[in-house]
């Protein structure tokens, strides 16, 4: 399970007066996390997993793969949208412009553990919190001056972030494990039914995030925290399909639709990856469709 995307953490960075932001609302958006956010951070060459090919994005009107594993665009990218904010933020290792609209720092590979991290040579989300957001923080100062840059990053949150400046945060339950096509494919139960035993550990994990969110917004008054359910949302894709569009659930559209991921998931080796991704929930093995992405924050 080590290699399972999990962990993702959003913020929000609240500050009316700051005159850079795109709108009044939400004047900069920070991502931390793995494969399910990053955008192009791992297409330096020591990282493993990346998503920088074809097919990946194919759906996507310019078909540019940048490093977003999907067929199209990411969960993140439609808050963007729906936020207003005129281009999707920079991945901070790509040396991004525009950094004053906030920047991803989200790294595929990144588990909980540092350790499953290094195993990838992906960027821990300890480093993407404590040095990368440290040094964003410092080039934006060096842009538009320490009392601007104070106002945009005004005060802080979820321990180290809190204190490093985020105020409004959105944290993502890990999705159910059981059901992603890779899962059950290596756990084959002669049906493409979910691995519920899995599933049982992934909600154990998500009640003690929860648990710990409620007790953040008890103690830290001042923080707005936002618990995304992407647990209930995917299952309930996956388990009810009659309440949505999709089709194919237990199978991704790329490849032979059981583990691909990463290289593995490559159209020049063109082993039958769908020609229409609309009706699946799962874009790779691991990792859901652009159709699913925009269901998850819709
Ligand atoms: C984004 O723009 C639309 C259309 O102008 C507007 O209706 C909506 O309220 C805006 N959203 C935010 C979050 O500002
Ligand atoms: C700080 O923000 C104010 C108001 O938007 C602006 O007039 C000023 O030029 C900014 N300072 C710097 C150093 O960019
Ligand atoms: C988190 O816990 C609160 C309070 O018990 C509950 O109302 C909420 O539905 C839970 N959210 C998730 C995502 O489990
Ligand atoms: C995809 O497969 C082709 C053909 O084997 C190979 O040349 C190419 O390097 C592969 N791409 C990646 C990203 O592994
Ligand atoms: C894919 O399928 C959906 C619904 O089945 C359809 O609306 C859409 O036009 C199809 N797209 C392509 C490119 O064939």
């Amino acid at each position: 399970m080590l290699f399972v995307p999990s962990f993702c953490l959003l913020c929000f960075v609240h500050s009316s007066p700051f005159a850079y932001g795109q709108t009044d609302l939400v004047p900069a958006f920070f991502m931390f996390g793995d494969s399910t956010f990053d955008v192009e951070n791992n297409n330096e060459p020591s990282t493993v997993i990346k998503a920088n090919f074809p097919p990946y994005r194919r759906d996507y009107f310019n078909q540019k793969p940048t490093g977003r594993s999907s067929n199209g665009k990411l969960a993140t990218d439609f808050i963007a949208d729906g936020f207003n904010f005129s281009s999707p933020q920079p991945a901070y290792h790509s040396g991004g412009r525009n950094l004053l609209i906030g920047a991803n720092f989200a790294s595929a590979g990144s588990g909980h553990h540092d350790a499953t991290t290094n195993l990838f040579n992906a960027i821990p989300i300890t480093k993407q919190l404590l040095e990368n957001y440290k040094e964003y923080k410092g080039r934006v100062i060096e842009i538009v001056g320490e009392e601007n840059a104070t106002s945009l990053f005004s005060r802080g949150i979820h321990l180290d972030l809190y204190q490093l400046g985020a105020r409004r945060i959105g944290v993502k339950t890990s999705p159910p494990i059981g059901c992603l096509p890779a899962v059950i494919t290596l756990f084959r139960l002669g049906n493409n039914e979910c691995v519920e035993t899995l599933n049982h550990d992934t909600i154990a994990f998500n009640r003690r995030l929860n648990f710990t969110s409620e007790q953040l917004k008890i103690m830290l008054t001042d923080l707005k925290l936002v618990v995304f359910d992407v647990y209930q949302t995917l299952y309930g894709l996956i388990t009810r399909p009659g309440e949505s569009s999709f089709t194919e659930i237990g199978h991704s559209c790329c490849g032979t639709s059981l583990v691909e991921i990463s290289i593995l998931c490559n159209a020049s080796l063109s082993l039958g990856t769908c020609s229409n991704a609309t009706e699946y929930v799962f874009w790779d093995a691991f990792h859901p469709s652009e159709v699913a992405n925009k269901h998850i924050y819709s």
